[in-house]
C-alpha cells in the first residue's frame, strides 16, 4: 500500500461523512478534509458532537474514534494538497445560475478552481479522484488543467462518484451496494492508481464489490443511477394522481408491483416531491449533456422527471387551498417536517419550500416544526426564492421547536418530511388545539387514515382514492 496521505476539498455532506469512514477504517493512513468554509471546519472540529455540520446517524461516533488520530478538518488547503498522495475532490457542482447552460449545466467553477490549486501546490506525483458528482469527460478539463499548468509532476486522475444517500449516509458507506473506481486502464500508471484506491476501499468492502471501469463510464454512471432513483420517484407519484381519481391506493399499488422481482420494493414511495441536493440538478446535467450532443428525444424524456416532479409539489400545495374552501388567506397552516427527507437536517430543493411559497402567495400564515431544521436555514431557503422580502418571509413564517405549538390554532396540517416521530404524536390532543373542521394533508403517507378520522381529522394522504 503506497498511499499514507489523503486530502479531500470539500468538507460538506459527502467530503466529511466519506472522509471519516475511510479514516476509520483506515488508521494507517491520514485523511485531511480541508475547506475553504472556516465556520464549516469550526464545526466539524467541534468538541461537542452535536455540532458537527452534517447530521447522520452514527456519524458522531466515528468522528469521535478518528478525529485527532488520523483525521484532520483544516482550512490550510495549501498544506493538506502538498503531503497528499491522493486528493479527493469533494466540492459541491451546482446548476448553473448564469450564461450559457443557465439553470441545467452543471457549474464546474469550484472544480476547476481546486484542479487550479492542485497544479499550483503540488511538487509531487498524485492521484487526484473525483468524488463529486461530474458531467461525463470533465477528467479531460481536469488533466488539461493540471498538465498545463502545474509543475511538470505527474497526475493520474480517477472518477470514483458518490452513491450515498443522506439519513443513511454511515450505513451506505460502511455497506456499499458497490464501490465504482474510473481510470485509465489502457496504461500500467492508471492501472496502478486504480489499485491504490481500490486497496484502500478493500479495508473494509469486499473485493467484488469494487467495481473498476473506464472513467467515462464511471462518470456516467452516477448520473444514470440518480435519474433511475428520481424517475421511479417520479413514476410511482404519477400514478399517486391516479389513484387519488380512481379510488386505489397507491402503497397497495406498490406493494403489488414491487413484488415482481424484476421491478423490486424499493424507492416506490409516493411522496409529496424529491427535493435534494443531487436529483434534479444531476438530471437537468444529464438532460443538457443530451442536448449539447443533439439528442432532443433523449433530454426531453428526462426532463419529464423533473416536470412530473414540480407538478407533484404543485398539486399537493393545490389541493390544501381547494379542500380549505378555496381560500387560505389568514389561515395558519402547520408544516410538519421541513428538511428533504427523514433523518437528515438538509433542506436543499426540499419540497417544502415550494409548498411554502405557493400557500405564502395565496396569503397563508405558516408554522414550520422539524426535529432537525433550525429557523435560520428555513427563513434563508425562502429568502433564496426572491418571491418576497425577508422582512416578510419572518412576518408569515413561524418556525416552532415545539410541535404542539406549531399545531395549535392551525386550519390545517401539511406532513412535508417522513420522520418518524410525527406518527407518534398526541393526535388526539392536537384535534383539540386546532381550528375545527382540522384537516391533515399527509404527503408522505405516514399517518392511519382510521386513527385519524376516528378523532375527527378530515384526512387526506397522498395517492389514497377512498
Ligand atoms: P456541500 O455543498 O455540502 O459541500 C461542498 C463543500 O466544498 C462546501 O463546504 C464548500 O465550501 C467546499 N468548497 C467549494 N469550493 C472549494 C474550494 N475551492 N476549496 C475548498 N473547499 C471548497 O456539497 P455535498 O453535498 O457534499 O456535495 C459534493 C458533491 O458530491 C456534489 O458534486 C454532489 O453532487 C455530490 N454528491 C452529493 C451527495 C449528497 O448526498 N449530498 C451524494 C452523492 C454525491
Ligand atoms: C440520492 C441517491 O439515493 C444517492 O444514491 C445519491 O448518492 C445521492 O442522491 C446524491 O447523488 O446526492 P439522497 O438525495 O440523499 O440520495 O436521498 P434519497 O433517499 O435518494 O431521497 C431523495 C428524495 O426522494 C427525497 O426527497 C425522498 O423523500 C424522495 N423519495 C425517495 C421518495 O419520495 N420516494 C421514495 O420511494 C424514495
Amino acid at each position: 500500500m503506497n498511499i499514507k496521505k489523503i486530502c479531500c476539498i470539500g468538507a460538506g455532506y459527502v467530503g466529511g461523512p466519506t472522509m471519516a469512514v475511510i479514516a476509520q477504517k483506515c488508521p494507517h493512513i491520514t485523511v485531511t478534509v480541508v475547506d475553504i468554509n472556516e465556520s464549516r471546519i469550526d464545526a466539524w472540529n467541534s468538541q461537542n458532537l452535536a455540532d458537527l455540520p452534517v447530521f447522520e446517524p452514527g456519524l458522531d461516533d466515528i468522528v469521535k474514534e478518528a478525529r485527532g488520530r488520523n483525521l484532520f478538518f483544516s482550512i490550510d488547503v495549501d498544506k493538506a494538497i502538498a503531503e497528499a498522495d491522493m486528493i479527493f475532490i469533494s466540492v459541491n457542482t451546482p446548476t448553473k445560475t448564469y450564461g450559457k447552460g443557465k439553470g441545467m449545466a452543471a457549474d464546474l467553477k469550484y472544480i476547476e478552481l481546486c484542479a487550479r490549486q492542485i497544479a499550483k501546490v503540488s511538487q509531487s506525483d498524485k492521484i487526484v479522484v473525483e468524488k463529486s458528482t461530474l458531467p461525463v469527460r470533465t477528467a479531460s478539463a481536469i488533466r488539461s488543467i493540471l498538465d498545463n499548468t502545474g509543475n511538470g509532476v505527474h497526475y493520474q486522475i480517477l472518477s470514483n462518484p458518490e452513491f450515498l444517500a443522506e439519513g443513511t449516509a454511515v450505513q451506505d458507506l460502511l455497506f456499499p451496494d458497490r464501490v465504482l473506481i474510473g481510470g485509465d486502464n489502457a496504461t500500467d500508471e492508471g492501472k496502478k492508481a486504480i489499485s491504490d484506491l481500490v486497496d484502500i476501499y478493500a479495508n473494509w468492502v469486499p473485493r467484488d464489490k469494487i467495481l473498476t471501469t473506464n472513467v467515462w463510464s464511471s462518470e456516467l454512471s452516477k448520473l444514470t443511477a440518480n435519474a433511475f432513483l428520481a424517475q421511479r420517484v417520479s413514476s410511482i407519484n404519477a400514478m399517486s394522481e391516479i389513484c387519488e381519481n380512481t379510488g386505489a391506493d397507491i402503497n397497495e399499488v406498490a406493494k403489488a408491483i414491487g413484488m415482481d422481482s424484476r421491478i423490486g420494493p424499493k424507492f416506490l414511495k409516493a411522496s409529496v416531491g424529491f427535493g435534494g441536493s443531487c436529483f434534479q440538478k444531476d438530471i437537468l446535467n444529464l438532460v443538457y449533456i443530451a442536448k449539447s450532443y443533439g439528442l432532443n428525444q433523449v433530454a426531453d424524456y428526462w426532463e419529464q422527471v423533473i416536470l412530473m416532479n414540480n407538478h407533484q409539489k404543485q398539486r399537493f400545495s393545490d389541493n390544501i387551498v381547494s379542500t380549505l374552501y378555496n381560500t387560505v388567506s389568514g389561515k395558519k397552516i402547520t408544516f410538519l417536517g421541513w428538511a428533504f427527507k427523514k433523518d437528515t437536517n438538509d433542506t436543499r430543493e426540499s419540497a417544502a419550500i415550494m409548498v411554502a411559497d405557493n400557500l405564502l402567495n395565496e396569503q397563508a400564515e405558516i408554522s414550520v416544526y422539524d426535529p432537525k431544521v433550525n429557523a435560520e436555514k428555513i427563513y434563508a431557503d425562502m429568502d433564496y426564492l426572491n418571491t418576497r422580502s425577508s422582512d416578510e418571509n419572518r412576518r408569515l413564517i413561524t418556525v416552532h421547536d415545539n410541535p404542539s405549538q406549531a399545531c395549535e390554532d392551525s386550519h390545517g396540517i401539511a406532513i412535508l418530511t417522513e420522520w418518524d416521530e410525527f406518527i407518534d404524536y398526541d393526535w388526539g390532543n392536537i384535534y383539540e388545539s386546532m381550528n375545527k373542521p382540522a384537516f391533515v394533508f399527509d404527503g408522505r403517507g405516514i399517518l392511519n387514515k382510521k386513527t385519524l378520522e376516528d378523532i375527527g381529522f378530515v384526512y387526506y394522504k397522498i395517492g389514497s382514492g377512498e
